[in-house]
């Protein structure tokens, strides 16, 4: 399978020497950590004991058997190991040429082909604003899903609405009685949020609102059409506000089927689970006992009969199962639920699913904001909307004062400063390690030359650049030998890991691997920019580096693609 022909040539090479199948040779092969002791290096420890020889002594016998070729040119021990150099020229042409010849396709693969991932993400709560941490459950969901989407999963994006539970019979209480017509219809989720601050401000005084609060959820969840009609009024503003937000960030869902969806299933599963001997009754209220594994009961039923998070968590993964046939689940939910998933996931293991070791609680740390305007703008709440809006404008504002020289005709200035603003901020957002938090800080997001977004959208726009202002085509017939100094090997050598950086990426859930591998990449690049002339050589050497070029701005382009970031060519 492999399509690394380096790879290849060296199961080939090894084969008829060792006792072992071509597969399980390729899954020994490695990348020495120093490239001056060689391209790839096979270890021989594993084989010691089989040989009954030293694995010093096994690479040195191989070392011996073993004869270079065109694409191994050179072959040596370093110990136990067995070290071998590829042939940088033919190096540089198989990289080159598959990466022109895949174009967009560069770095995918079909190793999920056939098989379904469900990535449950950004799930906000109907009737509050959007906040920072939905952005990041959004843009790590959306990442994720590009990612299995290249390894050629069938990926199915479900936004789990919080458009269910007790508080939204509060909400239709609080509307019934202070609520606006108009008010909502300008102010949107700003006049529900009021209604419910007031809801709770007026109940410490009045206990007896909460009773009636209740008794509306209960007309909601038995399907009352007064109550019925409100909630699908609230939720529909809602989404609209949602709708805005994902059309910013570029963000689609196959799925909308939130907490309310599962409603009518609730009691079918609450009762097997109570047959099943599973679930219990206790002070009226039914709860799955797991205090023999460590954790808190997870609470199904209340006393007064209404259900609750968990218990629709529960109905949704089994319709996710049934409907999906997942190969894989996948909520992208802040850290701060760590323990409902561990109950959740216990709770289907009781139940007999062993498809539970597909579920994945992919969480992350929190967003720390330096910008005080940021922070204490309508209390806690930072507002997703005005953030973009506010990342937008900064961005144009610095590409129309910045030294950058002016490549943007100007009625395409809204669309770059869009594309480069949003993409600081998804950038900003994934490019540390999940479960850290993030420092988000305006000057250092945005800055042009730090490890930022705009930073990798800016080295694609100067190599797009490159090749207008070249005036010829791209020709792919170049002389490779020509790409072999160290300067641009690096480069290569960069553009070379997008697919294994792509696999590595999906196996710990992690878009920021690609952060880290564009400002890699991006980095090797701006050093070839500044040692190396592109233009103006003896055409033989410009058209072999504007072909690196434009497998550069090719690669840079897929990678962002992968993280849900525009690539502009001009900016
Ligand atoms: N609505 C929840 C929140 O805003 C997130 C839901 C996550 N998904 C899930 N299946 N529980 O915190």
């Amino acid at each position: 399978m492999a399509q690394n022909i380096f790879v290849n040539a060296i199961v080939k090479a090894l084969t008829p020497h060792l006792d072992l199948s071509g597969t399980e040779i390729e899954g020994m092969i490695a990348t020495p950590p120093d490239p001056k002791m060689g391209d790839y290096s096979f270890p021989c420890f594993t084989l010691a004991k089989a040989m009954r020889m030293s694995p010093k002594d096994i690479a040195a016998d191989l070392a011996a058997k073993v004869d270079t070729t065109d694409l191994l040119e050179q072959i040596q021990t370093a110990g136990p190991y067995l070290n071998f150099f590829v042939s940088k020229a033919r190096f540089v042409q198989e990289v080159l040429r598959n990466i022109r010849s895949q174009g967009d396709r560069y770095g995918q693969s079909d190793i999920g082909q056939g098989k379904t991932v469900c990535i449950d993400f950004s799930s906000p709560n109907i009737a509050k604003h959007l906040a920072v941490h939905h952005l990041q459950s959004t843009m790590i969901g959306n990442g994720l899903y590009k990612i299995y989407s290249a390894l050629g999963y069938k990926c199915v994006g479900i936004n789990h609405l919080g458009d269910w539970g007790t508080q939204f019979g509060q909400l239709i209480l609080a509307y019934k009685k202070w609520g606006a017509a108009d008010k909502l219809e300008t102010d949107g989720i700003t006049h529900l949020n009021q209604l419910y601050v007031r809801f709770h401000a007026e109940a410490e005084g009045n206990p007896e609102l909460e009773q009636e609060a209740r008794e509306w959820f209960r007309r909601l969840e038995d399907g009352d059409p007064k109550a019925r009609d409100l909630w699908q009024r609230f939720k529909d503003i809602s989404l609209e506000e949602f709708n805005r937000a994902y059309e910013m960030l570029g963000v689609h869902f196959d799925s909308f089927a939130g907490e309310s969806f599962y409603c009518d299933m609730l009691n079918d599963v609450i009762e097997r689970l109570e047959t099943a001997g599973i679930a219990t009754e206790s002070e009226g209220a039914v709860v799955v006992d797991l205090e023999e594994y460590g954790m808190p009961a997870c609470l199904l039923r209340k006393s007064d009969g209404a259900t609750l998070y968990a218990t629709r968590d529960i109905a949704a993964a089994e319709y996710r199962k049934k409907t999906y046939n997942f190969a894989k689940m996948i909520y992208v939910v802040g850290g701060e639920q760590r323990l409902a998933f561990r109950q959740l996931f216990k709770v289907l293991e009781l139940m007999g699913y062993e498809w539970v070791k597909d579920c994945t609680h992919v969480d992350f740390g929190m967003v720390r904001f330096k910008d005080r305007k940021m922070s204490t703008r309508k209390g806690d709440v930072i507002l997703l909307e005005d953030l973009l809006k506010r990342a937008v404008e900064l961005a144009k504002s610095i590409m129309q004062e910045g030294e950058m020289e002016h490549e943007v005709p100007p009625d395409q200035m809204d669309e770059v400063a869009a594309a480069v603003g949003i993409g600081a901020v998804i950038f900003a957002e994934l490019a540390s390690k999940r479960v850290k938090d993030v420092a988000f800080d305006w000057a250092e997001i945005l800055n042009f030359k730090g490890d930022t977004g705009p930073y990798v959208q800016y080295t694609h726009a100067r190599s797009s650049s490159i090749l207008r202002k070249a005036q010829q085509d791209v020709v792919d017939d170049v002389d490779v030998d020509l790409l072999t100094d160290e300067t641009t090997m690096a480069v290569v050598k960069q553009l070379e890991r997008l697919p294994a950086v792509i696999r590595d990426a999906a196996e710990v859930y992690e878009p920021y691997f690609i952060c880290n591998y564009l400002l890699d990449l991006c980095g090797a690049t701006n050093t070839l920019l500044h040692k190396h002339r592109i233009l103006k050589n003896e055409p033989p050497l410009t058209n072999a580096r504007l072909l690196l070029i434009d497998c550069v701005r090719q690669v840079i382009r897929n990678g962002l693609w992968v993280l849900g970031i525009k690539a502009p060519e001009r900016m």
